[in-house]
């Protein structure tokens, strides 16, 4: 199983630390993924379940990108996890997918692994899962979806941040159609808290979670590890 916390606009250099270090005290036997926001990156001597990811990057090196952050920038870091395609990014910042597509490309070539994000917003939801698939078909465009080093979360938007997380029945039906075509594991995330962790780590073809408000605190980010170390 695969638990990965992402911090968005959340946590500072310490209280980051603070959580860093405290999940790497811990002895889990599932994967952890830990995307904080980039002032807070650190080194850390990190058990070899537990990554520090990011949230973004920019696809270069280095180069005169004002504001942006690039790889060589995130090498100092060791950071060997990236997200990409997450619905704030698509939704709210704009990203397109052929801005989506040349961060993936960098991505993997520099042998990264990649948490791609995908995932319907409400007013597709309610047109039937067949308009679903067909969305989220279209985010895979140009996507390699063999990459060997590839972890896919779906997260319908309309899920993310809501406290309205999907129904079992409704991850389950978009996480058995992705399986068709995907081989890499697949996450859900939205809304995503420790009550429901349980039940919806047990959905069929559910690798994992990808958590947001609910991992901001350290203490249920770790219980939601131990849950999926538990089953
Ligand atoms: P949420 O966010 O857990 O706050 O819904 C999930 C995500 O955006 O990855």
């Amino acid at each position: 199983m695969i638990i990965a916390s992402n911090f968005k606009t959340n946590h500072n250099r310490q209280s980051t630390k603070e959580f860093m270090d405290f999940i790497n005290g811990k002895d889990y036997f599932s994967e952890v993924r830990i995307f904080p926001p980039y002032t807070a990156l650190n080194n850390y001597d990190l058990r070899p379940n537990i990554r520090q990811g990011v949230q973004n990057f920019y696809p270069v090196d280095s180069g005169s990108i004002t504001g942006e952050i690039g790889f060589s920038q995130l090498e100092e870091f060791e950071i060997d996890s990236v997200l990409i395609g997450h619905s704030e990014r698509r939704h709210v910042l704009g990203e397109s997918q052929k801005e989506i597509l040349k961060k993936f490309d960098f991505a993997k070539q520099k042998e990264c692994e990649i948490v791609y994000c995908v995932g319907e917003p409400k007013e597709v939801r309610e047109q039937g899962i067949e308009a679903v698939m067909s969305y989220i078909w279209d985010q895979f465009d140009g996507i390699d979806i063999d990459y060997e080093d590839l972890i896919v979360a779906y997260e319908p938007v309309w899920a993310i941040g809501t406290g309205l997380s999907a129904s079992q029945e409704d991850i389950k039906e978009v996480l058995n159609m992705l399986r068709v075509k995907i081989k890499a594991p697949l996450l859900y995330g939205g809304s995503v808290k420790v009550a429901n962790t349980k039940e919806i780590l047990g959905i069929e073809n559910c690798d994992g979670v990808l958590v947001g408000t609910a991992s901001w605190d350290k203490d249920d980010f770790s219980k939601m590890i131990e849950i999926a170390d538990n089953l």
